[in-house]
């Protein structure tokens, strides 16, 4: 058995394992490659895993297509939890629509209404969730264990794909003809909201285009908590 073959059949064991121990648990999908990997495993186990993406109103309509790349090959409904409307239209109001940019602060807030309180609402009632963090994505993932004690949010947490490299991801998706948000093939490694992620060069660390303006120390959207910490998103050197 090949390495990759190894860690996708481990993969569908944890996959097995949360539908069976962890019910109810949902999978928070960004609609990004490492996440198709996930959601094809799921959707053709037809393992009863809700999956979910965060709306935020600035995505790109690329990765919102992905949601009908979804439905059209797996009849597969992807929930969207969109932020209040109100609180939005407050930050908006007071702010301006691209605030983000001025402060990280400000961005933090955009991130919280945005991203950080709908997750909350996703993730209410459940007994575990699921991301496509993988180690390699950056250092301060490297200590990142495929089940994880998510004490913030009183539940287990699961990263199936920690130990997978970027190229088993996309080795993955091309055997099994697994749909993938076009922007990859654009310079987009990681994607995330529209206005906060941009094409990187070649030789960029991965994660450089996402909040390319803000030092690598305070690069975090409050999704990812460890040890009741929020997760700084700290920058690989490309080498
Ligand atoms: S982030 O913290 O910088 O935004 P990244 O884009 O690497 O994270 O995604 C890591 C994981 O967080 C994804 O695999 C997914 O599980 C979750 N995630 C990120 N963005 C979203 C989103 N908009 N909706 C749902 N899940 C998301
Ligand atoms: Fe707002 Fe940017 Fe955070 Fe998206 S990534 S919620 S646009 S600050």
């Amino acid at each position: 058995m090949s390495q990759l073959d190894q860690r996708i059949a481990d993969t569908r064991a944890t996959l097995e394992r949360i539908a069976r121990d962890f019910s109810p648990a949902v999978f928070a999908s960004s609609l990004a490659a490492e996440d198709m990997v996930l959601a094809d495993l799921i959707l053709r186990a037809r393992l009863p895993i809700r999956i979910f993406t965060l709306e935020t109103g600035r995505l790109h309509k690329e990765t919102l297509g992905m949601v009908d790349r979804i439905r059209e090959k797996y009849g597969y409904d992807v929930e969207l939890y969109k932020p209040d409307a109100a609180a939005v239209e407050g930050y908006v109001k007071a702010n301006g629509l691209n605030a983000f940019y001025d402060s990280v602060d400000m961005r933090k807030e955009c991130c919280r209404i945005r991203k950080v309180e709908p997750l909350n609402r996703a993730l209410a009632g459940n007994k575990a969730w699921i991301t496509g963090q993988r180690r390699a994505q950056s250092t301060t993932r490297s200590g990142l264990e495929v089940q994880e004690n998510d004490e913030a949010h009183g539940m287990t947490k699961f990263n199936p794909l920690a130990d997978w490299s970027e190229q088993d991801v996309w080795d993955y998706l091309r055997a099994n003809e697994v749909p993938y948000n076009p922007l990859h093939d654009k310079g987009y490694p990681s994607i995330g909201c529209e206005p906060c992620t941009r094409a990187i060069q070649p030789g960029e660390d991965v994660r450089a285009g996402r909040w390319w303006w803000e030092n690598p120390e305070t690069k975090e959207c409050g999704l990812h908590v460890v040890d009741g910490k929020l997760v700084r998103i700290k920058a690989v050197p490309a080498n």
